[in-house]
């Protein structure tokens, strides 16, 4: 088993280099050091080229700060905000300069146990569609705020009911629902925070078509806010590997929102699809050529013809070593999205 991904500490310093080896005692301390999940697999995997919306550095800042927040219990949770929203800021900062941004699958989470990392992935992809939709600076800082800490009435709940592995009881979704009030009630008394990334906790539930909870309401009277952090979280969520099933892949979730678009607001599932390709970084492709290969590269032109590294031939035997083709400049093609990464990585 070989580490796919490098790991680094919250100051970007490389702490076990993509290609290692994995042994009983790295693993081991890599779980003592609090990492939740790394990346496995092949040592070739180690050189595909993930292009991150954010750096690593940032985003394990965002996750340490979130993690601190959300073990925390008792009046002291949530006294001093700094390093969240500190660190958000960071965040959105990077997410405002870097142009060229397209979700690849690596960056898609197992988030069985870990409400902060969904709240981490949700925070991204929430302020990305708030820069498209173009509001300003300002406001995409308070969406930021509203998505990393929309879940934390969450922490209210227990254990048992948040990870059951199974369809939840009537009862036990009456519970699970409570948390927008609570994590309403948590965040609007700090001074320190923007009401509206309270009224996000309250509202991300709520659907266009009065479906939604804790007050059902129709149409377009929940904040824009809430209403960004919604199909944020919803696409997190469905993408996402749970206990009892496997995330959608890419298309799957793009055609999931389509069928609920009633649901959602059509401005901002419009934005959402400006991030999502159709072969991300990361997928597993099988080409006319019927060799199969993996997504390294998009070309913004052609968004269906990326670079491809390929890695076996079409009678499943692997290459020595991969060989990149730039599928805009040759005459192959992709026939169909096979796997994805997402299966080579390890959650503790
Ligand atoms: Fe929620």
């Amino acid at each position: 088993m070989y580490l796919v991904r490098s790991i680094e500490d919250s100051t970007g310093r490389v702490l076990l280099k993509a290609g290692t080896q994995l042994t009983e005692r790295y693993i081991q301390r890599i779980y003592e050091l609090g990492y939740p999940s790394i990346y496995v697999g092949e040592p070739w995997e180690a050189e595909i080229e993930v292009i991150q919306p954010v750096s690593n550095q940032t985003k394990t800042r965002v996750t340490s700060s979130l993690r601190d927040l959300f073990t925390k219990r008792g009046p002291e949770q949530l006294t001093d905000l700094t390093e969240v929203e500190q660190s958000v800021n960071a965040l959105v900062d990077e997410l405002l300069v870097n142009q060229s941004i397209v979700f690849s699958l690596s960056e898609i989470r197992n988030h069985d146990n870990y409400t902060f990392l969904h709240c981490v992935d949700c925070c991204v992809v929430s302020v990305l569609m708030a820069r498209s939709l173009r509001l300003p600076t300002r406001d995409i800082r308070i969406v930021g705020m509203g998505a990393a800490l929309h879940d934390i009435g969450k922490t209210l709940v227990s254990q048992e009911i948040l990870c059951k592995p199974a369809r939840l009881t009537k009862e036990e979704y009456q519970i699970v629902k409570e948390h927008a009030r609570d994590g309403y009630q948590m965040l609007v008394q700090r001074s320190s925070l923007d009401y509206r990334a309270a009224i996000v906790a309250l509202q991300h539930h709520e659907r266009i078509d009065g479906t939604g909870y804790p007050a059902g309401i129709q149409g377009r009277d929940t904040h824009i806010f809430s209403r960004i952090v919604a199909v944020a979280d919803v696409f997190d969520a469905i993408t996402s590997d749970r206990v009892y099933r496997k995330g959608l892949g890419f298309s799957q979730a793009r055609k999931f929102l389509n069928d609920n678009q009633h649901q959602f607001d059509e401005s901002v599932l419009s934005a959402l699809s400006e991030y999502v390709a159709e072969y991300p970084v990361g997928a597993y492709v099988k080409l006319d050529s019927g060799e199969l290969g993996v997504v390294i590269r998009l070309n913004w032109e052609h968004q269906d013809q990326p670079v491809v590294n390929l890695i076996a031939d079409p009678t499943g035997n692997r290459y020595k070593k991969p060989i990149t083709v730039n599928l805009a400049s040759d005459g192959r093609r992709i026939n169909e999205e096979v796997i994805s990464l997402r299966d080579s990585q390890a959650s503790f």
